[in-house]
């Protein structure tokens, strides 16, 4: 899409890239910078998106389902390489594949039975193996003086309960942890082919990897998420098919992996950077879950969500015509100085910190909101018990993989004596 394609009273950054090194290092001085400062909506030519940045605006699109269309959600931001898509054809991804980037009626299919299998009763029943796990992966640095807070304990735990709920047997995990790595890539960054290629095959791995667990589950059923979808298949076949209930533990897994990795890296990033807000934790645990709202609030894990229009409508004063792709730019609505006071400051106490736009809104509001923030309040609680005088590492260079959509440190080293 080029400027000429843009509309009328519509500004225009050519220089926004939401994958420039500058953006990737710190999302929040580009913004504070912008050159069309407080445009509530601009176009960027490099990307072909309407940017999309305060928090009522947003917040309205995610009500109109029926205007906002969520097709282009998971659609790649550059068009992948005919070898990469072929794969992916050949693995079962089709380009629109799972339930978050499904209109009505064909989202309520998946949904409703997604929602009815992953229920709180589920997720709450996971707090001992949330706990246990944390246990067991800090026993593992114990002895370190100084470890990356990633690779020990935000990327491992997330991985590790989600293919519990899906009902993996455990020594499947490292297999399935490697066909993971970087999916993110494909649709909401911008691999070079090799890559593109090499994503394809792990992807296509995995599915095929879930659609046997499915087989399997159905034979022999377990206390997990894909035997409780198998149940309501079994209760009528034509309401959910074996493929469906595939596809639904895709979503799930890959919806509940790095981005809870963000949200604790991320938290425990902005904890660390003022030793006062640490101690404050470590002295009053209570204040834990705060911290998580006011972290997804100022740094979300998931700063960035995508809709396409289904018609032309005015947003924030400006006509969109129909298939106008939007860029909701989620990170930039919790500094919205007309949504949160001092949005600029980290705060404990921020008493409306949750109105955060972190999770979405609406019919597609994150199915796993609950489960993430209960992981990070728990991996949060051990470290804070283990390490009330916990540092960051001086010195270090925070890195970020370059996707437009998943956000937290690649690796936080913390000093533990
Ligand atoms: C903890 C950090 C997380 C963040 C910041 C996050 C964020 C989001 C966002 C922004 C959406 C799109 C909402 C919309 O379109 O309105 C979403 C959808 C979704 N999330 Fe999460 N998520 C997180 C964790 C999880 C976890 C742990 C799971 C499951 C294990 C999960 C499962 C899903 C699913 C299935 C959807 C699609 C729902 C639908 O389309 O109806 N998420 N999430």
């Amino acid at each position: 899409m080029t400027a000429e394609q843009t509309v009328p009273g519509c500004p225009v950054d050519d220089s926004f890239d939401p994958l420039s090194p500058e953006f990737l290092s710190d999302p929040h001085a580009v913004l504070a910078n912008l050159p069309q400062q407080g445009a509530p909506v601009f176009f960027a030519p490099r990307i072909g998106y309407y940017v999309i940045t305060r928090h009522k605006d947003i917040e309205d699109v995610f009500k109109d389902p029926a205007t906002y269309s969520a097709a282009v959600a998971q659609a790649p931001l550059v068009p992948l390489v005919p070898e990469a898509q072929q794969i992916l054809l050949a693995g079962g991804h089709r380009p629109q594949p799972s339930m978050v980037s499904l209109d009505e009626p064909e989202h309520a299919r998946l949904r409703k039975p997604a929602a009815r299998a992953f229920s709180m009763r589920r997720v709450t029943a996971m707090i001992p193996a949330i706990e246990a796990t944390t246990g067991k992966l800090l026993d593992d640095v114990a002895a370190e003086e100084e470890f990356d807070l990633v690779a020990a304990l935000a990327y491992p735990l997330p991985a590790t309960i989600v293919f519990s709920l899906m009902g993996v047997p455990e020594q499947d995990h490292p297999r399935l942890k490697q066909w993971c790595g970087y999916r993110a890539a494909l649709a909401w960054g911008r691999p070079a082919p090799q890559d593109q290629v090499e994503i394809a095959t792990n992807m296509a791995a995995y599915r095929k990897y879930l659609r046997d667990l499915v087989d399997k589950k159905t034979q022999e059923p377990g206390d997990d998420v894909t035997s409780d979808l198998i149940a309501i298949h079994e209760e009528n076949p034509e309401r959910l098919t074996l493929d469906e209930i595939a596809s639904i533990l895709f979503s799930l897994s890959f919806a509940g992996h790095e981005t809870t990795t963000g949200l604790i890296g991320n938290t425990v990033r902005r904890l660390l950077e003022d030793p006062a807000r640490w101690a404050e934790i470590a002295d009053r645990p209570e204040l834990i879950p705060k911290a998580v709202e006011e972290s997804l609030r100022y740094d979300p894990s998931v700063p960035v969500w995508r809709r396409v229009t289904t018609r032309p409508v005015t947003l924030a004063g400006v006509d969109l015509p129909a298939g106008a792709r939007l860029f909701l730019w989620l990170a930039a609505s919790g500094r919205d100085a007309t949504a949160f006071a001092d949005p600029d400051t980290f705060d404990l106490h921020r008493p409306d910190a949750e109105r955060h736009l972190a999770f979405g809104k609406g019919l597609h509001y994150c199915l796993g909101a609950n489960l993430g923030k209960l992981e990070a309040q728990i991996a949060i609680a051990e470290l804070a018990r283990r390490y009330p005088r916990l540092r960051l590492a001086p010195d270090q260079r925070l890195t970020f993989h370059p996707n437009i959509s998943f956000r937290g440190p690649q690796a936080l080293t913390v000093q533990a004596r």
